[in-house]
């Protein structure tokens, strides 16, 4: 298939056809995933929690996102590559997160993600200024889990979903391509989804309303360890291989059959 690149994935989503996103941290996953059809790769920071045994995501370091771009960058084929600028890595503003973001770029992210709102619009500003792709990621940010007070809904008054809204909207104004939105209600997600038209939203645990959808890796292959929140599907239930259970999750994806309104929102 061809290269899956920044304005093909604005094509899919003016088309409204769903893009399929997983986690990826390793060579050897990167092949099966792209193989599988899998539209983008994450390299997220919850590498911290699945790989490294860390009970949030706060912990893990720029070097070892970098570490972890190198290995998906030499498996992946035609994926975009988009890495997660970690906790700490782009807090101090736009200098800091430039230098952050060099270092995933040059270990072959296609695009940077970086959780927050309107404080983070600046720094949005400088990298797309600079030739980085950005994605933003509102609701449920779980680099501020401490200030959060756990992994909980977002987003679920009105109130909530407005400042949501303009958030989006700060960061689309400052030319994020891209938005991760987090653990909020469906209506939440589609208000956001319809305040900015020209952002490609890839939504988890936000419903079926978005462009696109992402999982952990580990999640939807049931090899976590402890319990799952709800909005996760156990793609390896009644599929007969890794390989298969990725074909099912990008057609279920694709076809908007997940997630499913009742199961897997909120
Ligand atoms: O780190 C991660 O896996 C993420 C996704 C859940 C969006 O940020
Ligand atoms: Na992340």
């Amino acid at each position: 298939r061809p290269a899956l690149t920044l304005p093909r994935l604005r094509d899919m989503a003016a088309r409204g056809e769903k893009i399929a996103m997983l986690t990826c941290y390793d060579a050897s996953f990167a092949g099966l995933l792209d193989a599988a059809g899998v539209d983008c790769l994450l390299v997220g920071d919850s590498l911290g929690m699945v790989l490294q045994g860390h009970d949030s995501t706060a912990p893990v370091t720029l070097d070892e996102v970098a570490y972890h771009t190198r290995c998906v960058a030499r498996g992946r084929r035609s994926a975009f590559l988009i890495a997660d600028l970690p906790f700490g890595s782009y807090h101090e503003g736009p200098d800091q997160a430039m230098r952050s973001a060099t270092a995933l770029t040059q270990a072959g992210a296609q695009m940077v993600k970086l959780e927050g709102g309107g404080w983070t619009a600046e720094t949005v500003r400088f990298l797309v200024e600079r030739g980085v792709p950005v994605c933003g990621h509102l609701g449920l940010t779980p680099q501020s889990v401490h200030a959060l007070g756990g992994y909980r809904i977002q987003g679920r008054d009105e109130a909530g979903a407005a400042t949501l809204c303009r958030h989006a909207r700060e960061l689309a104004e400052a030319g994020a391509a891209m938005l991760v939105l987090e653990l909020m209600p469906s209506a939440t997600a589609r208000s956001v989804v319809g305040a900015c038209p020209g952002l490609i939203t890839i939504g988890i645990g936000a419903g079926g309303g978005t462009a696109g959808q992402v999982l952990v890796l580990h999640d939807m292959l049931q090899i976590s360890r402890g319990r799952l929140p709800r909005f996760v599907r156990n793609f390896m239930d009644g599929s007969d291989s890794i390989e298969h259970a990725l074909r099912r999750y990008v057609a279920a994806v694709r076809d908007g059959s997940f997630p499913d309104e009742a199961r897997h929102s909120y």
